[in-house]
């Protein structure tokens, strides 16, 4: 099965969660940024995984993007949808909020692979929303949910 993972992280985590996910997977993966998946033939491939990072309640915007322009090529084929984000898996409909009805209703596989908080490699701005986020008293600092990617990656494979 030809798989195509298309993703949009901004400091690196979705990236590196994308990365564990291609390890996991048993098909034939090419993996790309979603800025850059306008120069592919999406119609040669028979699955998209697509993902990225939450930021202010939002899906990275090259993915939400490359999801609308999309969407009817997407319900043909077969679909696994992931965000990477701090919102632990507790708040379990937290994905339903972040792609499109259609979409994840066609999606044979739905996740949250948790996230990662690097302060030094933010910018200004970030930083400060950061900094006040974690003074939250339910606010915890995430962490990759390697078993997460691991089951999404167990669907996949049976598809
Ligand atoms: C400024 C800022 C805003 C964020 N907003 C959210 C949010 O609304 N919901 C959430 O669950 N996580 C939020 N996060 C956490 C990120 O989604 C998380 O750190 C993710 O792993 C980043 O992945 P990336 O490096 O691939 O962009 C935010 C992080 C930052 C720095």
């Amino acid at each position: 099965m030809k798989t195509l993972i298309v993703y949009a992280s901004k400091y690196g985590c979705t990236e590196k969660c994308v990365s564990i996910l291609k390890q996991h997977l048993k098909c034939d993966v090419s993996v790309c940024e979603a800025s850059q998946a306008g120069k592919l033939d999406l119609q040669a491939f028979d699955c998209i995984l697509a993902g990225a990072s939450v930021y202010a309640l939002k899906l990275r915007k090259e993915l939400k993007d490359f999801c609308i322009q999309n969407e009817a090529l997407l319900l043909q084929k077969k679909l696994g949808l992931f965000i990477c984000c701090s919102t632990p898996l507790t708040q379990a409909n937290y994905i339903n909020n972040l792609y499109a009805p259609a979409l994840l209703e066609h999606a044979a596989a739905k996740a949250n692979f948790g996230g990662e908080i690097h302060l030094e490699k933010m910018s200004w701005g970030d930083r400060m929303v950061m900094k006040m986020v974690e003074k939250s008293p339910d606010f915890q600092y995430p962490h990759i949910l390697e078993e997460e990617i691991q089951q999404f990656a167990a669907v996949i494979n049976n598809l």
